[in-house]
């Protein structure tokens, strides 16, 4: 019991990351996608897929499925929003501070969690530039 307490203090999420996990905004399938890039964890067993719309250099649309945690989906949600906008330049250099910015902070065993969202977004890039 002593043990369980600790481990939820462990996992003290913050008010954003809690909001971002109960209404994502970026969840679900991109039926215009032309890039994909699915990452899973094998440790955590986490699955994510980014899938990307990309018109003129610039990511118009971004969305994500996700199989994981409450981290895992809060930040893959996240790294959606920042990647949308940007050209496929600039969304290659968003990093794992932006997103945990975004969500104020990560509890640190978590901090893995943004880094699949990520990576399934350079993923989903390198599909884009591979076919195009
Ligand atoms: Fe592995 Fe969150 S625990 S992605």
């Amino acid at each position: 019991v002593k043990e369980d307490k600790s481990f939820e203090k462990k996992m003290n999420y913050t008010n954003k990351v809690i909001e971002r996990f109960k209404s994502p905004k970026h969840m679900g399938e991109l039926k215009e996608a032309n890039g994909k890039g699915k990452v899973g964890n094998p440790v955590c067993g986490d699955v994510m897929e980014v899938a990307i719309k990309v018109e003129n250099n610039i990511i118009v649309d971004a969305k994500v499925k996700t199989f994981g945690c409450v981290a895992a989906i809060s930040t893959s949600d996240v790294v959606c929003e920042l990647a949308i906008g940007k050209t496929i330049g600039d969304a290659e250099q968003i990093t794992k501070a932006d997103v945990v910015s975004k969500l104020e902070d990560l509890p640190p065993e978590k901090i893995h969690c943004s880094l699949l969202g990520l990576d399934a977004l350079k993923k989903a890039i390198s599909a884009y530039k591979e076919k195009h």
